[in-house]
């Protein structure tokens, strides 16, 4: 596939966007969405991923342990992360990373134990394998979905767990039309699951995605996704 890229092939349509267009995108850089969510509670992680990540990774405990959440939004999981493990596991190995577009971040973190850092997705990549990987409510803002989508999966340590929510509905071929079918055919292939319900694509590492597709450029006019709110169509050649 088409690298994630400034340069996407918009050149053919000028409805679509390439990333730097679209990181301008009132859809993208907006105060409407839910920045905010929590570790666990009523508006939180643990709520819409139907699992906590602070459990998930103190399982792994006394192993090192590693967490990014991609689009963290205001880092809020994360930092009530930082500070649980700080209460209960004062000495484990733990490293939490939550990466955003906006530095709009609620606090500095209060260790080294964690790091939050403005950059976007579509090109930032982290060093190393990790334990989990989160995207809650972000793919749906991205322009080259299958390219972090591919990413992320490919992050993941032996065992580890990558969960992101995603709208299969918004991966569209050149004329808009819908491309959900080969999306969902790769992810069954590579042993990831889909979870229509919750809108969540889970995979235990090693998962290795191989999308046959080349990504031409991101409409932000397409209306809401499933959560309601505006949301950004990724199209592609097949
Ligand atoms: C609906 S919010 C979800 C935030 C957080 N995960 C939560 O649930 O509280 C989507 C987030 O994606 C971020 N975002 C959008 N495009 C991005 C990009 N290209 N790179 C990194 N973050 C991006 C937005 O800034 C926003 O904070």
């Amino acid at each position: 596939m088409a690298s994630p890229g400034r340069g996407a092939d918009v050149s053919t349509d000028p409805r679509l966007l390439d990333d730097a267009a679209l990181e301008r995108s009132s859809v993208v850089a907006n105060n409407a969405m839910n920045r905010g969510r929590g570790l666990s509670g009523v508006n939180s992680y643990a709520r819409d991923l139907g699992f906590d990540p602070f459990a998930v990774l103190a399982e792994r405990l006394p192993a090192p342990v590693r967490w990014i959440d991609v689009c963290c939004g205001a880092g809020r999981a994360l930092l009530e992360a930082e500070e649980r493990f700080a209460a209960e596991y004062p000495a484990a190995s733990v490293a939490l990373l939550g990466v955003d577009l906006v530095g709009y971040f609620q606090r500095a973190p209060r260790s080294s134990r964690l790091r939050l850092v403005t950059a976007s997705a579509h090109e930032w990549r982290p060093e190393g394998v990790v334990d989990l990987v989160t995207c809650v409510h972000g793919l749906h803002y991205i322009g080259d979905k299958l390219a972090l989508l591919t990413a992320m999966a490919g992050w993941l340590a032996p065992g580890g767990i990558l969960a992101a929510h995603f709208d299969p509905g918004s991966i569209r071929h050149r004329d808009g039309s819908a491309a959900a079918r080969p999306v969902l055919a790769e992810l069954r292939r590579a042993g990831m699951d889909y979870d229509s319900r919750r809108h969540l694509v889970t995979a235990r590492g090693p998962a290795a995605l191989r999308f046959p597709a080349t990504y031409l450029g991101a409409d932000d006019t397409a209306g809401p996704g499933y959560t309601g709110q505006p949301a950004v169509t990724s199209h592609y050649t097949f």
